[in-house]
């Protein structure tokens, strides 16, 4: 495979005929609006806009060179496609700048771009020594250097062993406390050589480089990912009108279960078994489209490997949410 290849099919949107076949149903109509909470580069946004004549799309992006790239790249479809640099759980925001007060579908396709792990500057990269950044968003107060030098290790132990699934957190948290006495992170060439010696030799053949766990842990704590998506879900859910469509892809065990909490609350009849009338506030107000997670191909997983871990989930509001409902799931 040669390098122009590679890195087209790095860039290949994950799923995203599926994505596009599960949303298209509730965009076949005038004035139909998605929204496409992870922007990224425009990949799913401008499969959405050419198979769905009639809709529009908000796409959001906290990082706004991501905006500034797609904005360019689908700058063709006019008017159809309107960016909006905010956090993805600001569906509020997304909805006045198309101007509708539901939108029909909403699509999250979570994480990192390939656009950001590319940009050796940005820190996201274990590959390539570089400041050490991690923010998506550049005007974001928190870098992973500021974390690096601020937490105490209690809470840098958690935050491996949660965001990471690091089984070496607890000896790695403490290797950076004491190292940090004499030696504040900057770069992360510093992070890497860190962990590298707290791995056992034996363990560290398997799963790639041994700093992955790490990089990955940080990255999800410099932008609060899990606190933005626990917002967002229920956010994109009561944005989306009746016949509306929420789709989502994970790419971490923690996202996943919010989603599938999220979807499955929805889903379920809240009526004590055996009721013959099912009360208007107990029934499902959603129907889920995915039986449990879905998962790329294999062939797209051989081919691009951030599908590998994808778990792809998709619901269709049935009927608003009754306000007792919010209330509880609040
Ligand atoms: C996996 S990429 C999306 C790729 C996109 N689907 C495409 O086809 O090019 C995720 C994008 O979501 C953005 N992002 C991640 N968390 C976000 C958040 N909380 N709010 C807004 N954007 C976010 C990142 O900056 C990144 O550009």
């Amino acid at each position: 495979m040669g390098d122009e290849h590679e890195a087209a099919s790095r860039h290949m949107p994950v799923m995203r005929d599926r994505c596009v076949d599960l949303l298209a149903p509730s965009l076949d109509h005038a004035g139909a609006v998605a929204i496409d909470g992870t922007l990224g580069m425009g990949g799913h946004t401008e499969a959405i806009l050419e198979r769905c004549p009639q809709a529009r799309v908000v796409g959001i992006d906290r990082d706004p060179q991501a905006i500034a790239l797609a904005s360019a790249r689908l700058a063709r479809f006019g008017d159809r496609f309107l960016a909006h640099h905010a956090e993805y759980d600001d569906i509020a925001g997304a909805l006045a700048v198309a101007g509708v007060d539901r939108a029909d579908g909403i699509l999250l396709d979570l994480g990192v771009s390939s656009l950001q792990i590319d940009d050796a500057e940005r820190g996201f990269s274990y590959a390539q020594d570089a400041p050490l950044d991690m923010r998506m968003n550049p005007e974001d107060p928190v870098t992973a250097a500021d974390l690096l030098r601020d937490l105490d290790e209690r809470e840098l132990t958690r935050i491996l062993r949660e965001y990471g699934e690091e089984r070496f957190a607890a000896k790695i948290a403490r290797s950076i406390v004491r190292r940090r006495e004499t030696e504040p992170f900057e770069r992360s060439a510093q992070l890497v050589d860190l962990v590298r010696a707290c791995i056992p030799a034996a363990t560290r053949t398997q799963g790639g480089n041994p700093a992955k766990r790490t990089f990955q842990a940080l990255r999800i704590a410099v932008n609060r990912e899990l606190e933005v998506l626990e917002r967002a879900i229920p956010a994109a859910i009561e944005g989306v009108g009746v016949g509306g469509r929420v789709v989502v892809e994970s790419y971490h065990s923690l996202e996943d279960r919010i989603v599938k909490r999220a979807f499955a609350a929805g889903a379920e009849s809240q009526a004590p078994p055996g009721l013959p009338v099912v009360p208007e506030a107990d029934q499902p107000y959603l129907r889920l489209l995915t039986r449990g997670a879905e998962k790329a191909s294999p062939e797209e997983a051989e081919l691009n490997p951030r599908a590998k871990p994808v778990r792809l989930r998709a619901a269709e509001r049935l009927r608003p949410t009754p306000p007792e409902r919010l209330r509880r799931n609040a």
